[in-house]
């Protein structure tokens, strides 16, 4: 297959990602992201229709700084790979129609992509990529995975989480905590000064037999604590909350690093590969990098600029599915074309 000139566009959630990227050397040329976390700062949460608007007002500034980065034109891109799921209808409908669009004004077939997918294939953008297959811990906001990954549209669900997804576990925490949004990064910072031990939170469902998992009884348990502790009136000081950070974080960390690593055997694989923003998450890197050196299986990581959302791995995907010979569908008109805000990942076809 010659080499193709890949443009990708990720909508889903709150970041507008635009990216470049060749198939044929296998080169990332530019990318660029707007984040919207500021404007949703306000709120303590995302707003779906902001969010809409905003990927309207950013799409078209990122296009023109990812071709001026890359020194490429618009008349160079053979394919618009976007995300068509899953996340908010209405931002995937703005990614959609952008794409589609840009597609059909430029003559190019359209590749609608997964999102999960693209976190999942995101590692193979590094210096040092896995080679399939490998297991992939999935852990972003809204999921929290486990799949075996035999090639690029291959996935088999080995476990999941019942409630939660980790990244909302976290965000809920913080919240709890009084961290504001985007909780978790500002709940791992503190967890840092925490002290181990200082709180004794469960492991849940470590030891349930499956690879499955559930972490809204951790949040409640944090809520106990919190109560307990504020019973009379007393507000938390910053060493009780740094405490319970810690404790959180420990919890979830042992959780998702003991039952991906047990994956990894069970499936009689070498490689793990860790994606979703929760991968971001130092005190997780530690813990699997240490753990799996001891059972010999190496683990990888997206580029922490590629561990949350991207318009790099949307491009990657894209450009994988049409090398894997995937074909691209021809641009469709407005109305012909759909988002799928749900969309299992499981239920993808090579
Ligand atoms: O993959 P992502 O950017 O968006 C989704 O597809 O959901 O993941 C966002 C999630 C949020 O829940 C955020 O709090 C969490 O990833 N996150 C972290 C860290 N950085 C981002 N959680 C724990 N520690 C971090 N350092
Ligand atoms: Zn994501």
């Amino acid at each position: 297959m010659p080499a193709m000139l890949v443009l990708g566009i990720e909508s889903s959630c709150d970041e507008t990602g635009v990216a470049l990227y060749a198939s044929g050397d296998g080169q990332l040329l530019a990318h660029a992201l707007h984040s919207q976390v500021a404007m949703h700062q306000a709120y303590g949460g995302v707003v779906p229709e902001l969010a809409s608007r905003d990927h309207i007002r950013r799409a078209v500034p990122l296009l023109r700084q990812v071709l001026a980065e890359s020194g490429r034109a618009l008349a160079d891109v053979d394919a618009v790979a976007y995300t068509q799921g899953p996340g908010l209808a209405g931002a995937l409908l703005v990614g959609a129609a952008f794409a589609e669009a840009l597609a059909t004004s430029l003559g190019v077939p359209t590749l609608p992509v997964h999102h999960l997918e693209g976190h999942l294939l995101s590692p193979l953008l590094s210096k040092t990529p896995p080679r399939f297959p490998f297991v992939a811990l999935l852990v972003s906001g809204g999921h929290t995975q486990l799949m075996r990954v035999t090639g690029v549209g291959h996935y088999e669900l080995l476990g999941e989480t019942l409630d939660d997804a980790a990244g909302e576990a976290f965000d809920k925490t913080a919240k709890l905590l009084g961290l504001g949004y985007p909780g978790g990064p500002a709940l791992a910072q503190l967890a840092e000064q925490g002290r181990p031990d200082a709180f004794k939170l469960p492991r849940p469902m470590l030891n349930s037999g499956d690879l499955d998992f559930s972490f809204s009884g951790l949040k409640t348990a944090v809520l106990v604590q919190v109560r307990a502790l504020t019973q009379d009136g007393a507000t938390l000081d910053d060493r009780q909350r740094a405490d319970i950070a810690r404790a959180f974080q420990d919890a979830i960390v042992e959780v998702l690093v003991k039952k991906a690593l047990r994956a990894v055997k069970e499936s009689r694989l070498q490689q793990l590969v860790v994606a979703g923003g929760v991968g971001a998450n130092r005190e997780l890197r530690r813990q699997l990098d240490m753990r799996a050196a001891r059972q010999k299986i190496s683990v990888f990581y997206p580029e922490l600029e590629f561990c949350t959302d991207n318009g790099a791995m949307i491009a990657l995907a894209g450009a994988l599915r049409l090398q894997a010979g995937a074909s691209a569908s021809p641009a469709k008109a407005a109305g012909a074309f759909a988002v799928r805000p749900r969309w299992p990942l499981a239920d993808l076809t090579p």
